[in-house]
């Protein structure tokens, strides 16, 4: 029996679909998106375009289809290197997406807090050529990082980064799963964002409430590259303006709504904080994302995790000490509170676990 939980803060993916947004899609224009004709989805791809200053566009059913067909273009060859953060989502949770499908070699940069400097990348970019060396194509990054702690790269370190990746060759690449999270918290617009990339792409299911899909973005050149991988990976979507008609609806209504929903996640890690045994500094929470150790003397966090959710409040045990908490626009200020007594309490009663 699946289990729905009261609170569920294990990610941004899991608020509730909207009945406005249920009846928008059931009203959807659809057509047959492989041959470009789906109505919905074309019009989802002009304002993704718009928005992210960007020439083309093309519709996946997922964030993680995005970083794969995206690597793949970018990479000339079978067994070169991808630079990104050491906690980026496709080297944890994509089923080995970058050696597997990519079949690229990832160089893990020790980022702080998922960000990194162009100090950190230039040993590796600036080495020397070698036939017998992976040669390093592409730099990628997350905006915001996730298991990096939920922290908004700022524009001129991305600036950095990709202006010295692109003198020396290198494409790059952003993951913009939470993009709108930083543009909504800085003010700087995506498309701000977005100029230092090669490639970006955005989620719809992040934060905006939709069920699934992402929009990839670039290049014309690098579009029609990506629809070869996306057909080859079973992404082709035939009548999928359902669908994009699920995106273009959060684009209009629940987009406004981010930033309340930051801050609830903040105020909650204001008040998480205070709980003897959670060592968590507030200040680091810019979005939507908590990620708080538990002192290793008093439990740990798979204890935790297990206790939550006996009383149906589900986060993720990312380590033994370290707990991850997504906030979204479904978590109540009730919520919060609630999951702050249940923090407490547990904590005050466990017996070093
Ligand atoms: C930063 C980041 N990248 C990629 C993904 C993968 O997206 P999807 O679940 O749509 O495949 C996620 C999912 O949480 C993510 O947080």
């Amino acid at each position: 029996m699946l289990q729905k939980y009261k609170i569920d803060l294990f990610s941004d993916t899991n608020s509730e679909l909207s009945s406005g947004m249920r009846a928008y899609m059931m009203e959807a224009e659809v057509g047959n998106e492989v041959a470009g004709e789906d109505p919905t989805v074309n019009r989802l791809l002009d304002r993704v375009c718009d928005l992210l200053g960007k020439e083309a566009a093309v519709f996946m059913p997922s964030g993680t289809m995005c970083n794969g067909v995206a690597f793949r273009v970018l990479c000339q060859r079978p067994g070169d290197t991808i630079i990104l953060d050491k906690t980026a989502h496709p080297l944890h949770k994509a089923s080995g997406l970058i050696s597997g499908l990519v079949q690229s070699v990832p160089y893990l940069v020790d980022g702080k807090r998922g960000v990194f400097t162009t100090e950190q990348i230039q040993p590796i970019i600036e080495k020397p050529f070698g036939y017998n060396i992976s040669q390093p194509r592409v730099v990628s990054i997350e905006q915001i990082t996730n298991l990096g702690g939920g922290a908004i790269w700022p524009l001129n370190t991305i600036q950095d980064v990709c202006s010295f990746a692109h003198k020396n060759g290198l494409k790059t690449h952003m993951d913009g799963a939470r993009l709108f999270g930083a543009v909504v918290e800085t003010g700087i617009p995506a498309a701000t964002y977005a100029r230092s990339f090669d490639s970006v792409w955005i989620d719809f299911c992040k934060g905006l409430g939709a069920p699934m899909g992402a929009v990839l973005a670039g290049s014309k050149e690098f579009i029609e590259e990506a629809w070869y991988y996306k057909f080859q990976q079973g992404g082709g979507l035939h009548k999928a303006g359902i669908l994009a008609a699920a995106c273009l609806y959060g684009l209009d209504n629940n987009l406004p709504r981010l930033k309340e929903a930051h801050e609830t996640t903040q105020e909650l890690a204001k008040l998480l904080n205070n709980i003897p045994g959670i060592i968590l500094d507030p200040q680091v929470v810019e979005a939507n994302i908590i990620l708080l150790k538990v002192e290793q003397s008093k439990s740990t966090a798979f204890f935790l995790e297990k206790e939550l959710k006996k009383r149906s409040i589900r986060t993720l045990a990312v380590d033994t000490n370290t707990l991850r908490m997504i906030g979204h626009m479904s978590i109540t200020k009730e919520n919060i509170q609630t999951v702050y007594e249940a923090v407490s309490d547990i904590l005050e009663n466990s017996q070093n676990v």
